[in-house]
């Protein structure tokens, strides 16, 4: 063991080897202890420097922020709070941090401050720890659906069809915006532009993962999705990642099973893997939570909130039996609601589903079938001809995580619905075909990514769980 990474030497035991380790200094105390982190673990490493023969001008240099690197001895440690630290032989600075300058001093830092120095906060405990565990995150969803038979499909991420027919999309063009070829009406001419044609950043890839399932069987997507809404909530993103397996031959059912699986599995995952930063993160929502008045304060800790989740069953509920609960629910009688729920049909608002699952169930909700007129043109149509089989699955704090459907398959009652909604059938001429050759039963589900790490950590605001947010008005770095 010569060169290693503080991880390694925090749970070594072999004692008075010669060891060498890189890093940034996150404090320097009396002159005498550097706290060295090199981002392989939450925990610091105490490295004992003999001031008495270090150079002054050296001493100087050794600032929160600066990277160096050290040679020294391994030993066991005197002091309280750790078990292991190095005793200095030889430092060498790599890189001065001036302290006038560097903006992330060892002190409390507001989240708002830190996104402006999204660049640097990734060197605070909370940053690193939540990125941490993004990535095991990201591994454990690959891993969940490789082990379980699943191919891995990269969606396009130009793409010339807006598959929820949101419409809101940012538009990819190579034209001059000062000098756009027009056509005789005067619309601007797109057989001009980069593609020949009209095209745009993909608002979701499951259009195109359904062509696949169709014959590999079960795909997943795991790649970045745009959306250009003007929401500035907590919970979107202009740009964030999302996961959509889709598999032939299940049903709405088959499909409830594989997100509560899947979910469980990929946090089951972290909870073994990542104990450090959980820790960590548990013990800064509680210190958070201090801050809230009683009645605002989570009942369960972060890490109880995961083991929540691997424990119990998600609540099914129909949108039908929702509404009902809704309707007769205090917060709807005393007029509590931003947007009242009166009659069947009304869409869901995040109100209503944190109502559900963080006063009502208590505990994550998959809601189905919902009415038709209120999803996306693709989901299957029920027998009762006004409700589609959809699912939402639905977290406390988060409310949506999950979004899904059974498909429809059957090609005439797809082509209705495209005609009933204005979608033009000779723009998604290939999704048709799927319904012309081969067609059969088919499900999937988009779950947010950056929704996920939210609940993982218990981060409140999503900007703090992707590196560079992109959001209305704001994509600095
Ligand atoms: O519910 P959505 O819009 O579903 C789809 O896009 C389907 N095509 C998925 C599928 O069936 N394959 O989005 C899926 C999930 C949401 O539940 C939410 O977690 C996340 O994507 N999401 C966002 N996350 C961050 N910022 C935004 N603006 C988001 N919009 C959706
Ligand atoms: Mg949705």
């Amino acid at each position: 063991m010569n060169k290693c990474t503080v991880a390694e030497l925090l749970s070594s035991n072999s004692f008075l080897q010669e060891v060498t380790i890189k890093g940034w200094v996150r404090t320097f105390r009396a002159n005498r202890f550097i706290a060295l982190n090199d981002g392989s673990t939450i925990n610091n490493i105490q490295c004992v420097v003999d001031f008495e023969n270090t150079s002054e001008a050296t001493l100087k240099r050794i600032t929160t922020g600066a990277a160096i690197s050290i040679k020294g001895t391994l030993t066991e440690s005197q002091g309280k709070g750790q078990s292991v630290e190095i005793q200095v032989n030889e430092i060498e600075i790599l890189g001065d941090s001036n302290p006038e300058e560097y903006p992330i001093q060892p002190k409390k830092h507001s989240f708002e401050f830190l996104r402006e120095n999204a660049h640097l906060r990734i060197r605070t405990n909370t940053f690193s720890a939540v990125m941490r565990v993004r990535s095991a995150l990201s591994f454990a969803i690959h891993k969940y659906f490789v082990e379980n038979g699943f191919y891995h499909f990269h969606a396009p991420i130009i793409t010339g069809s807006d598959a929820e027919g949101a419409g809101e999309m940012f538009q990819v063009s190579t034209l001059n915006p000062n000098k756009l070829p027009k056509n005789e009406t005067g619309t601007v001419d797109h057989s001009k532009d980069f593609f020949g044609k009209q095209t745009n950043l993909t608002v979701s890839g499951q259009l195109e993962a359904e062509t696949y399932a169709m014959a590999l069987g079960k795909v997943y997507t795991f790649g970045p999705t745009f959306r250009a809404e003007n929401s500035n909530t907590t919970r979107h993103l202009a740009e964030f990642w999302m996961i959509e397996p889709e598999v032939a031959f299940n049903n709405l059912d088959d499909n409830m099973d594989l997100a509560e699986d899947f979910i469980k599995s990929v946090i089951s995952d972290i909870l073994k893997n990542c104990k450090d930063d959980l820790a960590f993160l548990n013990d800064r929502l509680l210190q958070e939570e201090k801050s809230k008045p009683q009645n605002e304060r989570s009942e369960l800790s972060l890490l109880e909130k995961l083991n929540f989740v691997v424990e119990n069953n998600f609540k099914r509920v129909s949108y039908t039996e929702a509404i009902d609960i809704l309707r007769n629910c205090k917060p709807n009688k005393n007029k509590k609601f931003q947007y009242l729920i009166n009659e069947w049909g009304a869409d869901l608002q995040s109100e209503h589903e944190r109502y559900l699952v963080e006063k009502h169930f208590k505990c994550p909700v998959i809601l189905f079938d919902y009415p038709a007129n209120i999803k996306a043109f693709y989901m299957r149509l029920n027998e009762d001809g006004k409700t589609v089989r959809a699912m939402d699955v639905l977290f406390p704090g988060i409310g949506e995580i999950v979004g899904g459907s059974q498909r429809e398959e059957r090609l005439e009652v797809l082509q209705q619905k495209m005609k009933a909604l204005n979608i033009d059938e000779h723009e998604l001429w290939w999704y048709l075909d799927t319904r012309k050759f081969g067609t059969a039963v088919h499900s999937g589900f988009g779950l947010g990514f950056e929704r996920l790490v939210q609940y993982a950590t218990g981060m409140g605001n999503i900007r703090d769980v992707i590196p560079y947010p992109r959001t209305p008005q704001n994509a600095e770095f």
